[in-house]
């Protein structure tokens, strides 16, 4: 399809109403609690890692001191296991007194004073997964009020310890109850994940006009193998999810696990480029005070960052899946730019993958320039019909970002042989 005709097709697909609170234009971006420091609630013996204000004020610091808010990663976000086992006398949740004992709008005041926001979490359900009390059809309206006269920015609802019928009357019970608090906090729904994903048992018109993001599918561990899935789900079920998504409403794959324990370099590369195809949220779940200069230049990868928050939030698609294990993903962006990534899930070595935009079926209008975004390296006078290569290495990417180029004269020798990129 023409670039162009694309652009408009995905343009008027994605005009549908999105929940009405200004917030999350673009793919947010963060950091959540869960896959690193899950339900570790023991401070005695490990107290620089357990769910405590401690830990979100640490995180808070880096994400100040560190260069990340500068990039755009803002939300500070708690996950399970912060709520003392039992709410108040007036049925209000509290924090643990013990590993909270300033309280969240403290934590709320401390990390605003960063210029960063705050997320919470609570459940849909009698507990929240973790066992902490949950929020009951009966408390939606009070845990809102609640959250809000925390100063709190977000809230993600867990579907935890709950049934379908209650799901589908508690999301947009919740949705109502916080935009009538007069606070904006952007909402985070796992209903998805909890309704079999797909076909879908979810109306994603429906959860556009009440979610600023949703999980379809399960939790992220940390291993390849676990991006890895997650991934070709996505690729498996775009023609249902893609169209989902748009500015202030988006499909949410969970979050980032880079600087973790489970992905080699090249399996962290994919991991980031493949969600900023996806115009994922960019939560990353890791130790932001011993992160490598490695796994930081990863995640804090400029243009990667500039194409997540392409202005149009467009989510991209896989436009191949070849039997050599490689798939083409390509993301449309604005001002007549796209992202074009090839990933693979090869494990012998390097492999040269030669193609065209043609053969692609990617008619562009005009010459492009390449950039690779990672190695920065960058091919002129890439045109319609010309031949390049791009060398991917096992369970890694190539991503390259196309802009309206001029056209180069070839010399016969570039002509003869494929650029290398
Ligand atoms: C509540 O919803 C109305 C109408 O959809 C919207 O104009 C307003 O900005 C919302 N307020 C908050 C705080 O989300
Ligand atoms: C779902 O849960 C609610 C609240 O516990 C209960 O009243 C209702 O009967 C349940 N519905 C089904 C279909 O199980
Ligand atoms: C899905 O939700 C939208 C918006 O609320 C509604 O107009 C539509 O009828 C729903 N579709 C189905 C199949 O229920």
């Amino acid at each position: 399809m023409d670039l162009l005709v694309l652009l408009i097709v995905l343009l008027l697909a994605s005009c549908a109403q999105s929940l009405d609170n200004g917030l999350m234009r673009t793919p947010p971006m963060g950091w959540l609690a869960w896959e690193r420091f899950r339900c570790n609630t023991d401070c005695s013996t490990d107290p620089k890692n357990c769910i405590s204000e401690r830990l979100f004020m640490d995180m808070a610091d880096r994400l100040a001191e560190d260069g990340w808010k500068e990039l755009g990663y803002q939300y500070v976000n708690i996950d399970d296991c912060w709520a003392a086992k039992e709410r108040d006398s007036k049925g209000q949740l509290v924090a643990d007194p013990l590993r909270f004992p300033s309280g969240i709008k403290a934590l709320a005041q401390y990390v605003h004073a960063k210029g960063l926001k705050l997320g919470i979490y609570a459940d849909l359900g009698t507990y929240t997964c973790g066992g902490y009390p949950g929020t009951t059809l009966d408390k939606v309206e009070l845990d809102a009020r609640t959250f809000a006269s925390w100063e709190v920015d977000m809230l993600k609802l867990d579907g935890c310890y709950s049934n379908s019928s209650t799901k589908a009357l508690g999301y947009p019970l919740m949705s109502k109850a916080l935009n009538a608090t007069g606070r904006p906090i952007a909402f985070s729904c796992s209903w998805p994940a909890y309704e079999g994903g797909l076909p879908p048992q979810v109306n994603y018109t429906l959860l556009g006009e009440i979610c600023n993001l949703w999980r379809n599918y399960g939790d992220i561990d940390d291993s390849w193998d676990s991006v890895r899935n997650i991934i070709n789900w996505y690729a498996r079920h775009q023609n249902v999810l893609q169209p989902a998504a748009g500015p202030g409403k988006w499909n949410d794959p969970d979050m980032l696990i880079i600087g973790d324990f489970g992905l080699s370099s090249e399996e962290s590369k994919s991991q980031m480029a493949l969600w900023v195809i996806l115009a994922a949220p960019l939560f990353m779940s890791n130790d932001l005070r011993t992160i490598s200069k490695c796994d930081a230049s990863i995640l804090q990868n400029e243009l990667l960052i500039r194409i997540s928050q392409d202005p149009l939030g467009i989510q991209g698609r896989m436009i191949l899946w070849g039997k050599n294990s490689i798939q083409v993903w390509t993301r449309v962006l604005s001002s007549s730019t796209m992202a074009l990534a090839f990933f693979s899930q090869r494990t012998d070595m390097p492999y040269h993958y030669t193609t065209s935009l043609s053969q692609l079926n990617i008619t562009a209008p005009q010459v492009f320039s390449a950039q690779n975004v990672y190695s920065g390296k960058i091919l002129h006078g890439l045109g319609f019909e010309t031949k390049f290569t791009v060398t991917i290495n096992p369970s890694g990417v190539v991503m390259l970002y196309l802009y309206p180029g001029k056209q180069l004269t070839l010399s016969r020798r570039d002509k003869a042989y494929p650029l290398l990129l």
